[in-house]
């Protein structure tokens, strides 16, 4: 409900104001006023229009104070009705600059008779406004009812409309603060991502640095390795060969003594029959002995050859594995041939390998000499079973015999050159380093010995169907 200040020093003059405004004795006086002269004359009653709670001072400053106060009090004043003349006090206009000076929203109807200032006279005092209206004394009903209903109105809207402008205000005030955080964030964020990646990039370089690091000292192990294998399979070699050679260099240089005193003798002309007969033994037994021996070192040599497994050497093609096996076995017939050995393979006839297939009968030959040689003692039953099937992209083969077995601690020792259990009985220890080197460098494959002494030995491998040259296992030297 709006407030209403009515500012006379005339007290009549507020009950006037109160009549008209909140009804009361106003409606009395019409319904006199309907009994003298009838309903029709009098038209329609006047509506007020509005509920107003009206307060009353009667100076000025009173006015002022009590505009001060309801606005202290949160309820302020939205229409104030002044008179201009109020002895002793300050007058209406001056009262009027000083309530706008403290609350400029405030709606003032001056109210003035005739004999007051002149419009353009109060103008000058209080200045142009919006919120200022006139009305002439003495009063035209109506006319007060639509100021009041009017003035008061504006009033709210304007008081609506400056609350909801300060909403907005403040919304704009926390969407900017909000978007500023975010511009910040996003700045901090940035700036982070920026270090983060700056840090990773330092680390990825460290990282490709230690990993360089690291293949230089691969290499320089594998070059190590490597020449550490060089190393011991040359002094095995040079032992090995030692043996032969040695025996060679004895026997030859016995023959040569031999032959320097028959020439003696038959130079002095002392020779016997028996001294030649000697010789002769002697020549016969010396010769047999550096052609053996000769012959062994020959072998070696061979075995020595083929540890040196150079893929270059040999041509890659295309061959039926089953075909194959079955021409390799034939040429080992001969070596069975003493040993009651049965040779079961089992293995798809379509199955093929785009590989070396003299490498590959060099394994079966080497595996098939092993069992006949290690596996079973002369004139004893055994079998061989071979087993070779297709999986993944390559092939899984299985070599097994049901021998003697190879005992647990030389199972590890079994692909190492010159490890052999048949030394000085024509074995080097060097087939299974070759089966080795030939399965893991020119076939690109795997292999694994798995044994159970009086059982079973069994070799499985595993080789690709087409081996990557300069792959994993793509080393064209084995050293
Ligand atoms: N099928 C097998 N059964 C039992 N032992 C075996 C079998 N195959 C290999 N061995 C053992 O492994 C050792 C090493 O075999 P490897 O073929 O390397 O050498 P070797 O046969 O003794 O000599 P080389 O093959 O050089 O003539 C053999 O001496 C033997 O003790
Ligand atoms: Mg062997």
């Amino acid at each position: 409900m709006n407030r209403i200040l009515i500012v006379d020093d005339n007290e009549s003059i507020h009950a006037d104001f109160r009549k008209v405004l909140v009804g009361g004795s106003v409606d009395k006086l019409r319904d006199v006023e309907m009994e003298l002269f009838g309903a029709e004359a009098m038209g329609p009653a006047p509506r007020t229009g509005g509920d107003y709670r009206l307060d009353d001072a009667f100076q000025g400053r009173e006015a002022i104070e009590m505009v001060d106060r309801a606005a202290a009090e949160g309820d302020p004043y939205s229409l104030v009705f002044m008179d201009v003349r109020m002895p002793p006090g300050i007058d209406g206009i001056q009262a009027a600059a000083e309530i706008w000076r403290r609350r400029p929203e405030t709606e003032i109807v001056i109210c003035s008779a005739h004999s007051d200032y002149s419009w353009s006279e109060m103008l000058d005092q209080i200045g142009a406004s919006d919120k200022l209206q006139f009305v002439r004394k003495p009063f035209d009903m109506v006319s007060i009812q639509q100021l009041a209903l009017s003035l008061t109105k504006k009033w709210e809207l304007g008081r609506q409309t400056t609350a909801t402008i300060q909403r907005l205000e403040v919304e704009v005030h926390q969407r900017e603060t909000a978007e500023s955080q975010l511009r910040a964030l996003n700045e901090d964020l940035e700036s982070r991502i920026e270090a983060r990646t700056h840090e990773i990039q330092q680390k990825n370089s460290a990282l490709e640095d230690a990993l360089g690091h690291l293949r230089e000292a691969q290499e320089h192990l594998v070059a190590g390795e490597k020449m550490a294998a060089l190393g011991g399979l040359v002094a095995g070699i040079a032992h090995e060969i030692n043996t032969p050679v040695g025996i060679g260099v004895t026997a030859t240089s016995h023959l040569q003594q031999k032959t320097g005193n028959l020439i003696q003798l038959y130079q002095e002309k002392t020779m016997k029959k028996s001294d030649l007969q000697q010789f002769l033994k002697t020549a016969q037994e010396a010769t047999h002995m550096i052609l053996t021996n000769l012959n062994r070192a020959s072998e070696l040599i061979h075995s020595f050859k083929q540890v040196a497994v150079d893929q270059s050497s040999e041509k890659r093609r295309n061959f039926r594995i089953k075909e194959y096996l079955d021409e390799v076995l034939l040429s080992l017939r001969p070596h069975l041939k003493k040993k009651p050995i049965a040779v079961a393979v089992n293995c798809d006839e379509e199955l093929c390998l785009d590989s070396f297939p003299g490498a590959f009968g060099q394994i079966i030959s080497n595996l098939t000499m092993n069992a006949a040689l290690h596996a079973f003692a002369d004139g004893q039953n055994g079998k061989i079973t071979i087993e070779i099937r297709g999986e993944g992209n390559g092939v899984v083969l299985i070599f097994e015999d049901n021998g003697s077995g190879i005992p647990e601690k030389n199972l590890k020792k079994i692909f190492d050159p010159f490890f052999t259990t048949k030394r000085g009985e024509g074995g080097s220890g060097l087939g299974l380093h070759i089966v080795y080197n030939i399965v893991t460098q020119t076939l690109g494959g795997t292999i694994q010995c798995e044994s159970a002494t009086g059982a079973f030995t069994r070799f499985t491998l595993r080789l690709p169907f087409s081996p990557q040259p300069g792959g994993p296992h793509g080393r064209t030297q084995p050293f």
